[in-house]
């Protein structure tokens, strides 16, 4: 295990809204490096950049077209690697995002093997023999590209039209005419081409990947088998010259990506998942209504956790930049319940760039760069009250995305000066995640009381020696459980209190707890 992860507190930062130095209205790298000493002082240890590489940003950048080159409107390759010594210096981390999968259809290697006249990119992508063949319905292929250049064939894409998938070959071969086996040479040259890109980064300094859609690489790969063995080999080539490389996956089946060699798997709102029920729909268990239902997450994060603990770690991120913001269905003093859920749980925690403020979801806002619903999430920093919230000295509509635009909007400044803010809870409780090793990444977890649909949510970490009860009641009900041990210091609390009485555990309305446990009956 990369040592540093065991106690990394991830900080996601969308460049594109996190902060803008040079007045043109997008966020850029000069940008995040004169805010660092804000998230270091939030205590995250670690950051997430989403894509900053060349594109026609028709994917906000999930659409690469050179992946050795910054996006010039982020700034150069020298001020990513100013970036990561930054980062370094503050005695943190720093991840990019690969985006193995697909590229964009403006990336060279596509235009080449867009050519009716073979040659060394024909067999990069995903290409069958024939114009009229359309590839909906393959596994892990999300539709095909046909008439776009006089070679006979139709290309398969990975998410959006624009976006054609990479060749690594398929693990059931039933058309063999144009299906390419996982070690045929194309194959192969993808796979190495891969990894030259990430050896260009590592070398330059990055820390490690999150990867994109981990789990689509391999086609019609209906056990994800040959994506699993694509994937050790790349952590293979990653032990031999980078061993201390940290790789997060996007993928949501931690039984698979860890297997793989991912030293974490995200849970996310898609799959079975029920990621959802928590904090994103109607009637959200992080609601004070206290109608909604957690166990249906919980039994499936111990289905994932049971056979995988000790292997690696799983992820429940704050939110991300496909997400809807806790802020569409919580208010401040519910988002509080949920950061004390999620910075006590295993695996290194993610906070999404403006969680901590409790920024907004944007309903209203016009879809930029292919975000669609997502844009609303996407806003920009809001950092204090002076023009464009301190984003950008651009004129307001010049911006990329525009500023939340209610005048009570919160603002890192106004988050600062109040006490009860979201963002003093958030640090208080990664505090005392950072002095507390069993709320830390690696030790257990035991679920004490999750029952359908009830309250509260307890669960204990515990090395063994020491163990931490969590009690999380996010009603607005005093809710109880029977509970036989004895109970020591409060570590951390947030609303009323806790009452053990003849073996009864009750937890005060609207309140989180961590709690010492001095024995376990
Ligand atoms: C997942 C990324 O998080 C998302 O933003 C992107 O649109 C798709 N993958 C395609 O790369």
């Amino acid at each position: 295990m990369t040592e540093w992860l065991k106690n990394a507190v991830f900080y996601e930062i969308y460049p594109q809204s996190f902060a803008d130095s040079n007045a043109d209205g997008i966020g850029d790298i000069q940008g995040i490096i004169e805010h660092l000493d804000y998230i270091r002082e939030l205590g995250c240890n670690a950051v997430w950049l989403n894509p900053c590489f060349a594109s026609p940003f028709l994917d906000a950048g999930y659409d690469v077209s050179d992946y050795k080159r910054v996006a010039p409107r982020y700034g150069t390759n020298a001020d990513l690697k100013r970036l990561f010594d930054e980062v370094h210096k503050r005695g943190m981390h720093i991840m990019l995002d690969l985006v193995p999968g697909h590229t964009s259809w403006e990336h060279p290697w596509f235009k080449e093997s867009l050519k009716p006249e073979k040659n060394p990119y024909s067999g990069r992508y995903v290409w069958t023999n024939n114009t009229w063949k359309d590839l909906t319905g393959v596994g892990h292929v999300s539709g095909s590209l046909r008439g776009l250049s006089d070679r006979n064939g139709s290309v398969g894409t990975n998410f959006y039209s624009h976006q054609p998938c990479l060749n690594y070959g398929f693990y059931e071969i039933d058309e063999p005419d144009w299906q390419q086996p996982v070690d045929s040479e194309d194959a192969l040259a993808t796979r190495e081409a891969i990894k030259d890109v990430m050896r260009f980064w590592l070398q330059m300094g990055c820390d490690g990947f999150r990867v994109d859609m981990a789990g689509s690489l391999v086609k019609n790969d209906p056990d994800q088998e040959g994506t699993i063995a694509l994937w050790q080999d790349f952590r293979k080539f990653l032990d031999e010259e980078f061993p201390e490389a940290a790789m997060i996956s996007e993928w949501g089946q931690p039984d698979r990506s860890l297997r793989s060699g991912f030293h974490m798997d995200f849970m996310l709102h898609f799959g079975p998942s029920h990621y959802t029920a928590l904090y994103h729909e109607d009637d959200p268990y992080f609601s004070r209504k206290g109608t909604g239902d957690a166990k249906a997450f919980i039994d499936y994060y111990k289905m994932c956790y049971e056979p995988t603990n000790g292997k690696g770690m799983i992820c429940v991120p704050s939110g991300n930049h496909d997400m809807v913001r806790l802020s569409r269905y919580l208010d401040d003093e519910e988002i509080k319940i949920v950061f004390a859920f999620l910075l006590s749980l295993p695996g290194a925690p993610f906070i999404y760039y403006g969680d901590e403020l409790g920024m907004r979801y944007l309903d209203s806002v016009v879809s930029v760069e292919g975000g669609y619903p997502r844009t609303g999430s996407r806003s920009p920093m809001q950092w204090d009250d002076s023009l464009n919230a301190g984003f950008s000295q651009a004129k307001a509509e010049e911006l990329y995305i525009p500023i939340d635009p209610d005048a009570d909007r919160p603002t890192v400044k106004k988050a600062l000066e109040d006490k009860a803010s979201v963002y003093h809870t958030v640090k208080e409780l990664i505090r005392i995640r950072q002095c507390t090793p069993v709320l830390q990444s690696e030790a257990k977890i035991e679920f004490v009381f999750c029952e359908d649909h009830a309250y509260p949510l307890a669960y204990r970490r515990t090395d063994g020696k020491n163990s931490v009860l969590v009690l999380i009641n996010p009603s607005q009900k005093a809710s109880g459980f029977s509970y036989e041990g004895s109970l020591g210091a409060v570590l951390y609390q947030n609303g009323g209190g806790l009452k053990l009485e003849e073996g009864k555990l009750t937890v005060s309305p609207a309140t989180a707890v961590f709690i010492k446990e001095e024995t376990v009956r």
